[in-house]
């Protein structure tokens, strides 16, 4: 990974065969954490990892990236949703500079190629019990890479892709896409508050004029999307601003409105 890493970039790395969750592991290392290097967190295989809404997230060996990046703060308050922007913008930008390849975001946080979920991120930050202070975030990237897709589970068959047909069968390209994404996130996030690159995520939203369900705590608002703001939010054609939800049905506008 570091031979294709920016030079100036200066991460602490470690890597396992076989992982709960590399974010959970993130977890415990803050805890104790006694530098303020950013930490990358790599396993082939998660036996428990997970994505938002305590949903599990399919981590198979040996064919998905699953990564997470420990950075302190230092009690610097983080913006949930514009650091899970700025991070799915970071992956879907290595993924276009090393395939030929075509990548959607749904807002918040998946990464969408050919219709398909490839890819998604998890942010969450860590509370030091003593303090109580905010004093790290996590990272976690999670990416169906060369994963068959004969094996996703029932759940996620329909909605699920893998990147299989675009990527090279090589260590050496998952290392170089892993290497490329770091570059890409640590380029935006010195200045990822400033939204600046919202105009490239609005580029790449599937939603935008899209008639849509969204399911916000419990409840379900049905509306179309005028646009996602530059502080990451999704605003509403009826004037509704939401900060974060799930997207979960997306139609064309006067289509199919009921369903
Ligand atoms: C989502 O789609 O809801 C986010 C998925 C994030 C999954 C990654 S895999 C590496 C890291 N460890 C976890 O347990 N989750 C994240």
């Amino acid at each position: 990974i570091r031979r294709y890493l920016d030079p100036a970039l200066d991460l602490t790395f470690e890597t396992y065969e076989q992982i709960e969750s590399t974010n959970d592991f993130c977890k415990k290392l803050a805890l104790d954490s006694k530098t303020s290097k950013p930490h990358i967190v790599l396993s082939e295989h998660q036996t428990g990892g997970h994505g938002r809404y305590g949903r599990s997230f399919f981590s198979p060996k040996g064919s998905g990236i699953y990564l997470s990046i420990l950075l302190k703060i230092n009690n610097d308050p983080i913006d949930p949703g514009l650091l899970t922007i700025s991070s799915s913008l970071a992956v879907v930008k290595a993924l276009e500079k090393l395939f030929r390849i075509n990548c959607q975001l749904k807002w918040v946080n998946d990464i969408i190629v050919d219709n398909r979920k490839v890819a998604g991120i998890l942010v969450e930050g860590v509370t030091d019990l003593q303090s109580g202070a905010m004093d790290h975030v996590i990272i976690g990237l999670g990416m169906n890479y060369m994963t068959d897709p004969e094996i996703f589970p029932d759940d996620i068959r329909n909605r699920a892709g893998s990147l299989r047909k675009y990527a090279h069968r090589s260590d050496v390209s998952r290392n170089k896409l892993i290497a490329v994404f770091l570059n890409e996130f640590f380029k935006i996030y010195p200045n990822y508050r400033t939204g600046a690159f919202m105009n490239e995520y609005r580029k790449r939203s599937n939603i935008i004029g899209k008639q849509v369900s969204v399911l916000v705590s419990d409840r379900v608002v049905s509306e179309a999307v005028k646009t996602i703001d530059d502080k990451g939010r999704l605003v509403l054609t009826d004037g509704t601003i939401l900060v974060s939800g799930e997207v979960t049905k997306i139609r064309e506008k006067g289509y199919d409105l009921h369903n």
